[in-house]
């Protein structure tokens, strides 16, 4: 006859079935956790199902992968393995994916940059590495700006728009004049009516500082650039004649008492020039930081009307250069 179980026996039975209830909610919740995260696991057959479709990843960085060729091959990424050489990597951002041995979508350590431009991708592959200095960001701007190619070779030509880069790689048509020009008080200089106004406003204001400051130059005819161009020995101070800002009428050489730049650098009236001209709508075009960038020698009287929004932006932004605000904002682009 069977005994009941004793108090010992109760107490083993309850283990047991305690014991099994949890590894069947383990087991459950497990299942669960699969079911959510990975699906294509629980679907039968070897390959995740959005691969084998042949899409993209999503996920990828902001910049987007990069553009294939016509040939479905893409156009030199850096990050891809030898097609073929192993499992695709599903873990997250830059992620490869693989269609029978060919890369179908690629992202490379350029994409995050929202001025990244993906039929660029060799030029910043090749610029890297001749500037191995530079971070990726910076190679990136830096060849949209054309810094990878040489100074007055194949210049664009343009014309309109704001902000108006002239620089060694943007130039004016030979024919080029200002649409309106207005003069400087009695000085006989011209430059465009915003120009004019921007600058009285300036002036005032280092005025009431304790600075003078008075226009040296402004609109500049392409006859008159020839001739300061010809008396000069190379590149470097004087824009070559349809390549000087001078021509848009929105550049102006400013002078004071104390000059704006001795030999120990900026004078109180440059310093001053500096700290406030974005507040009127200007930018000091040609600082000592960017030599290598804008193609000229540092000009702190050089200033250059772009308005206040981009004056302002340019300054709470950081950028060093009119080149690299156009470079990383395309939107602010070029008329031609
Ligand atoms: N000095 C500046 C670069 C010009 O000639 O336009
Ligand atoms: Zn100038």
């Amino acid at each position: 006859m069977k005994r009941p179980p004793g108090r010992r026996g109760r107490k083993r039975g309850g283990y047991i079935k305690l014991l099994t209830l949890t590894l069947l909610m383990a087991g459950f919740v497990y299942i669960v956790f699969i079911a959510l995260t990975q699906p294509e696991r629980l679907i039968p057959g070897d390959a995740p199902a959005f691969a084998e479709a042949g899409v993209q990843e999503a996920g990828g960085s902001e910049g987007g992968a990069a553009e294939t060729d016509a040939a479905g091959a893409p156009d030199g990424a850096v990050n891809a393995p030898e097609p073929g050489s192993g499992t695709p990597d599903l873990s997250g951002g830059g992620a490869d994916l693989f269609l029978e041995g060919e890369a179908v979508g690629v992202e490379n350590i350029f994409t995050q940059f929202a001025y990244y431009e993906p039929d660029k991708l060799r030029s910043y592959e090749n610029f890297q590495s001749r500037r191995s200095e530079l971070d990726a960001g910076e190679v990136v701007w830096m060849v949209n700006a054309g810094l990878d190619g040489a100074f007055y070779e194949n210049a664009e030509v343009v014309s309109g728009g704001n902000p108006l880069l002239i620089n060694p790689y943007h130039r004016l048509p030979e024919d080029f004049v200002p649409e309106e020009l207005a003069y400087i008080d009695e000085s006989g200089r011209q430059a465009t009516p915003e120009t004019v106004e921007a600058f009285y406003r300036l002036r005032d204001a280092a005025r009431g500082e304790g600075y003078d400051l008075a226009v040296q130059s402004a609109y500049r005819t392409l006859d008159y650039q020839r001739g300061l161009y010809e008396r000069e020995s190379g590149d470097g101070a004087v824009a070559r004649p349809a390549y000087s800002e001078h021509h848009t009428g929105r550049a102006l050489d400013l002078w004071g008492p104390d000059g704006l730049l001795d030999e120990s650098g900026p004078t109180p009236t440059g310093q001053w020039v500096a700290r406030h001209a974005h507040e009127f709508g200007f930018i000091v075009r040609y600082t000592a930081e960017n030599q290598a960038v804008t193609g000229y020698i540092y000009e702190p009287w050089h200033i250059t009307y772009v308005g206040t929004a981009i004056a302002g932006e340019m300054r709470s932004g950081g950028y060093g250069s009119l080149e690299e605000y156009v470079a990383k904002n395309p939107q602010a682009g070029l008329t031609q």
